[in-house]
Formats: structure tokens, C-alpha cells, sequence
């Protein structure tokens, strides 16, 4: 059961969601392959072979490791879909095309199984999933139709926006995707941060926010898993990620399209603030499939100290 101010709705799928949300029918039709092809994700995740690509199996076949077998689960639903028009994929970083002249189809960029060494040690890992309608993925984040990303861990949870608000879906025991939560909204100041990158390649501005938040008593939670610590900081509405720009590696590490444009799009719908450490990132405009940013992203307040910080100190 979902509650909503004042009325108790019961069990709303994310088709069913969609199709209230008076969605383009191919977007929901694209939308609900993801999450069917994460079925089959999370199958892999809980019984495939650990780290072993390049081993076969009982029978002979060769094994996959999970990142890349991931990726071939999405690409073989998002290329019969018929809705697609191309498809970016961090693990393969070749663009697809499935439709030339794809103005009325969607072009999708995404991470199949990000974190995926966490799989060895059992802590959660996640898809990320970026969608602009037409066939250009070199588009500001601003532009995307669509964004979500799923998390794996003791639950599975598929969070998305379609611009229209941040939504939240849990699998119940048939593997359907039902709303636990629409329209989250952040709180304006962080009580916890997840800073990623080692401390000692941190420049002087980012140090200095760092110890800010120290000194106000917001709490370290940090798994190393960008989408499970992003859950964390969006659905508990008071906390900030970062992995901000490195001495040795001035765009950080994550990646703009496959990672940081969609997280950065459902925070914003959420209210809360997506930044470089310079400005938003959905307005960059992207020169390649892999560029990479640095990204300050969760609550308002701390995301514009971030921004200070960061000018007054670098
Ligand atoms: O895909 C990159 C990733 O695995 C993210 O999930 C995570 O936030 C980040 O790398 C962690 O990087 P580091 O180990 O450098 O903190
Ligand atoms: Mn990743």
C-alpha cells in the first residue's frame, strides 16, 4: 500500500504509473524493458559465478563476468524493443545504432552493473540508465526524457523520473515493481556525505568542504557503490554525495552520460542540487560518449557551500 497524503492507494505498478503519468507509450514501453531486463540482472548477480570471465561452466560454455553479462541482458531487450534508436553502454563504449533517423525512438546511455566489484564481498551494486528521446546522446543532461537507476541489494528498488517528479518502486515477491513512494523531496542540509576518492589527492577547496562537514556533525556512510550511497542520500532526503576532482585527476572519475546525468536529473526533480563543483551538471554540454566529472550532488545548501568552498580554495 502506498500512502499519499490523506489517501491510501493500493498496489500501483510502474506500467500502470506511467501509463497515469500520461507517458509517451514508447517511453513506458522502453522504460518497462529495463526493468524486465533487470529481472534476469539480479538472477545473474544472486547465482552467477564471481569473477570468472574467461572460465566455463558445468557444461562447457563459457562464463561471463557479471558487469558484461549484464550489459548483454539490456542490449538484447533494448535492441528488440523497437523503440530504441541508439544505445551507449559503459562496458562496451561503442554507440549502437538500432534505428537511423530515430526522431520518434530513444536513444539510451547507461551503466549495466555499476559497482559491479562489489559483487564479490555481497554489498549492493546497481544499473544507471540515461534516456533523451531522438538519436543524439551528446545532449546536456537537461535534455533527458528520462532517467532512473536500480539497486540491488536486500531489496530491489527502481527509482525514476520522467520529469514529472522522482518516484519510488520496490519488487514485491512476483517480481513486479510496485510505488513506495512518489514525489521525494529533499530536505535543504545534509546529515550524512559519502565522498569518494582518496582524501589525500583532495585539492584545498574540497578538503576545506570536507572538514566543514565534519566540524557540523554530518555523518560518514560510504560504500563504495555510487548508486546505493545515492539512494541512501536521495531517499533519506538530508545528504550529499561527491566525488570531486583530484590532484592526479581533474575530472574526477565517474562518468557523465553512463553515470552522474542521470543521477543528477532525478536530483534535481527532487529538489535537491547537482554541481561540478563549478556549476550544474546538466548543463554541460558533452564532447564525448566517456567523458568524465567531478559531481557534488544531494542536498541545496551543501552543494552551493561545496561551490564556495571550491572557488574561494582551488
Ligand atoms: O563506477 C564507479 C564506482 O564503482 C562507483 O560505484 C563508486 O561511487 C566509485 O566508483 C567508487 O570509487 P572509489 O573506490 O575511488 O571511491
Ligand atoms: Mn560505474
Amino acid at each position: 500500500m502506498v500512502k499519499e497524503a490523506g489517501q491510501t492507494k493500493l498496489h500501483i505498478d510502474l506500467h500502470r504509473h506511467l501509463r497515469e503519468n500520461n507517458e509517451d507509450p514508447r517511453l513506458i514501453r522502453l522504460i518497462c524493458e529495463i526493468a524486465e531486463a533487470s529481472k534476469y540482472i539480479i538472477n545473474s548477480i544472486r547465482t552467477g559465478d564471481l569473477g570468472l570471465a574467461g572460465t566455463s561452466n558445468l557444461y562447457g560454455e563459457e562464463q561471463l563476468a557479471l558487469d558484461v553479462l549484464s550489459d548483454r541482458i539490456l542490449v538484447k531487450r533494448l535492441t528488440y524493443s523497437g523503440v530504441v534508436a541508439k544505445i551507449a553502454s559503459e562496458e562496451s563504449r561503442e554507440v549502437t545504432t538500432i534505428h537511423e533517423n530515430g526522431d520518434e525512438y530513444y536513444s539510451v546511455a547507461y551503466d549495466p552493473l555499476d559497482g559491479s566489484s562489489l559483487v564479490d564481498v555481497n554489498l549492493a551494486v546497481g544499473t544507471i540508465v540515461s534516456i533523451f528521446k531522438g538519436s543524439n546522446l551528446l545532449q546536456p543532461g537537461r535534455k533527458q526524457a528520462a532517467a532512473l537507476y536500480i539497486l540491488y541489494g536486500p531489496r530491489t528498488t527502481l527509482v525514476y523520473s520522467t520529469g514529472k517528479g522522482v518516484h519510488e518502486f520496490s519488487m514485491n515477491q512476483l517480481m513486479e515493481y510496485t510505488l513506495v513512494r512518489e514525489n521525494i523531496r529533499m530536505g535543504d542540509k545534509a546529515a550524512i556525505y559519502s565522498p569518494g576518492g582518496q582524501r589525500n589527492l583532495y585539492t584545498q577547496g574540497v578538503e576545506s568542504f570536507a572538514a566543514y562537514l565534519e566540524e557540523n556533525g554530518v555523518k560518514l556512510r560510504y560504500s563504495g557503490g555510487f548508486v546505493p550511497d545515492f539512494n541512501q542520500v536521495l531517499l533519506k532526503g538530508k545528504g550529499i554525495f561527491f566525488y570531486p576532482h583530484l590532484k592526479n585527476a581533474p575530472q574526477g572519475k565517474l562518468r557523465l552520460l553512463f553515470e552522474l546525468n542521470p543521477m543528477a536529473f532525478l536530483m534535481e526533480q527532487a529538489g535537491g542540487a547537482a554541481s561540478t563543483g563549478r556549476g550544474p551538471i546538466l548543463d554541460i554540454v558533452p564532447q564525448k560518449v566517456e567523458d568524465r566529472a567531478p559531481v557534488f550532488i544531494g542536498c541545496r545548501e551543501d552543494v552551493a557551500k561545496a561551490e564556495k568552498f571550491i572557488a574561494a580554495g582551488d
